[in-house]
């Protein structure tokens, strides 16, 4: 049996832990993304599959007896193609999503929007630094609208496209704590927080910190999961499907 996981989260390589202990054959799988990711425990390849066609006919070659999709939430192609992959393959595909952050006590007084550029304009409702921390690949629906407002970028990797003067790029990787956040925040004068629904607890602290210092936050919501793939939100239930599955 060989159970490949679709990583790149924190809950890919908790699974990763539970497999390992539990002795199961795995394999995880990275995009390459980033230069010095965290890496699971056991056997990782890194790279792209070549599409959907790529990631089917991977399957079939290395003998995959199950599929565990643990990206993150807003990395919807490889879950779309892990989806059309696992069909034609044959190969059961399980979806591991950690829950998002719509059930916060404050999440009603927060402004939803469906994409990027929506959460640009959203940004614009007050004035005031805008901490944006939607990760470097949707900068570009951010530059144009907020050019001329002073922002604070957070990113994990240094940024290979030019971003306006009045920008603060800010190079960092979670897990944050309150405390940090906050002086962040009062340091930067921020007045708007723009994130994703990414959910979980290592970047969540900038939600507290940004309702304590009263500053707007925007949330980016969640893209739609690909129709029909069985969904949980814990590591274990992953490992214990990965197991019974894979036999
Ligand atoms: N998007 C985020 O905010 C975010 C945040 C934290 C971590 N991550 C992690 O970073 C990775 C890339 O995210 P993304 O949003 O750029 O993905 P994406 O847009 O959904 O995927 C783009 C392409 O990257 C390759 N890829 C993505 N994840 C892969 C994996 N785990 N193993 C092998 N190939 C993978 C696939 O290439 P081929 O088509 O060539 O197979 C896929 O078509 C994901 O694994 C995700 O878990 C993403």
């Amino acid at each position: 049996m060989t159970v490949l996981i679709l990583g790149g989260t924190g809950e890919a390589r908790a699974l990763a832990g539970i497999l390992d202990d539990a002795g199961a054959r795995f394999l995880s799988s990275l995009a390459g993304r980033v230069s010095r990711p965290r890496l699971p425990v056991g056997p990782v390849r890194i790279g792209g599959f070549g599409g959907p066609g790529g990631l089917a006919e991977y399957l079939r070659a290395d003998g995959i007896r199950a599929v565990v999709d643990a990206t993150h939430p807003f990395a919807a192609g490889i879950s779309a193609n892990a989806a059309v992959a696992c069909r034609r393959a044959d190969v059961p595909l399980l979806r591991l999503q950690r829950p998002g952050w719509s059930g916060e006590p404050a999440a009603d007084r927060w402004i939803w929007v469906d994409g990027h550029r929506q959460a640009a304009e959203a940004a614009l409702c007050r004035e005031g630094t805008v901490f944006l921390t939607t990760g470097r690949q949707t900068l570009a629906g951010f530059t144009g609208p907020l050019r001329r407002r002073t922002v604070l970028v957070r990113v994990v990797e240094p940024l290979d496209v030019a971003v306006p003067p009045t920008w603060t790029v800010l190079e960092s990787r979670g897990p944050y704590g309150l405390g940090a956040e906050r002086a962040l925040m009062r340091e930067h004068g921020v007045r708007v927080l723009v994130t994703k629904d990414s959910g979980g607890a290592m970047t969540r602290a900038k939600l507290d910190a940004a309702d304590e210092l009263g500053a707007a936050v925007v949330v980016v919501r969640r893209p739609s999961a690909p129709a029909g793939v069985a969904t949980v939100d814990s590591a274990q239930a992953a490992a214990e499907w990965a197991v019974a599955t894979a036999q």
